[in-house]
This record gives C-alpha cells, sequence and structure tokens, in this order.
C-alpha cells in the first residue's frame, strides 16, 4: 500500500514539473515578429522582414531604427527594447 502511494506521488510530481518545464520552453520560444510586425511589415503596407535584414546590419542600429524612423503607428512597441532586440534576433540580426 504504501509502495503505491509513493508511485502515485511520483507521477504527480512528473506531471507538475513537466508542465512547468513545457510551459518555460513555450515562454523562450514566442515569436514576437508574426504577433507583433508581420501584419504592417509585409512587404505592401511597409518593408518586409528580408528588406530590413538587407538595411540593417547589427541589432544596434535594427532598435535605432525602430525607434526612431518606425512609423508613429509603431508608438506603442517603441519603448520595449528588450522585445526589439528578440525581433532582430527572429530577422536574422546578430
Ligand atoms: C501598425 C503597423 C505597423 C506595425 C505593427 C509595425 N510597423 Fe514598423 N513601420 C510601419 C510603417 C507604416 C513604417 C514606415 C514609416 C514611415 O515611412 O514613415 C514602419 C517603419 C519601420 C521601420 C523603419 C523602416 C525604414 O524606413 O528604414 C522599422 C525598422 C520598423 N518599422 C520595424 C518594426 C518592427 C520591428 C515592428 C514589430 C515590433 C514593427 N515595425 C511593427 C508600420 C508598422
Amino acid at each position: 500500500m504504501k509502495a503505491i502511494s509513493i508511485f502515485l506521488v511520483q507521477l504527480v510530481l512528473i506531471f507538475v514539473i513537466s508542465i512547468f518545464i513545457s510551459n518555460t520552453h513555450a515562454a523562450t520560444r514566442t515569436q514576437f515578429w508574426p504577433k507583433m510586425c508581420a501584419s504592417c511589415h509585409d512587404g505592401k503596407t511597409a518593408m518586409s522582414k528580408e528588406a530590413m535584414r538587407g538595411k540593417y546590419q547589427t541589432v544596434t542600429v535594427f532598435s535605432e531604427a525602430v525607434q526612431n524612423k518606425g512609423g508613429r503607428c509603431m508608438n506603442i512597441l517603441k519603448n520595449d527594447k528588450k522585445m526589439i532586440k528578440k525581433v532582430a534576433n527572429e530577422i536574422g540580426l546578430k
């Protein structure tokens, strides 16, 4: 009887831990470009990510461009430096 309850506790623990791991994993995988930028930056409304990759060589130059040259419609995004850096990495800048 005791062995079975220890086994059950272990099962529950593994279950809880695996949910925790899969959640943190999903969080690091979240892509910002498709959610935050792609709807406008499709190459028609505004320049595509391929065009940006060609125009901006580094994360720093890219971040400055987002903040200084980005459209007014992007104002809500401009203070989130972490997100901008992630987007830069997503489109292939180092
Ligand atoms: C609501 C639409 C919209 C969204 C969302 C948007 N942009 Fe923009 N973006 C624009 C427009 C329009 C321009 C062109 C502004 C101009 O020419 O005056 C622009 C310009 C830019 C520029 C400067 C391009 C140049 O002329 O060199 C960069 C860099 C940029 N966006 C990056 C981003 C990133 C990164 C995101 C997502 C975090 C994003 N934008 C989200 C509409 C948007």
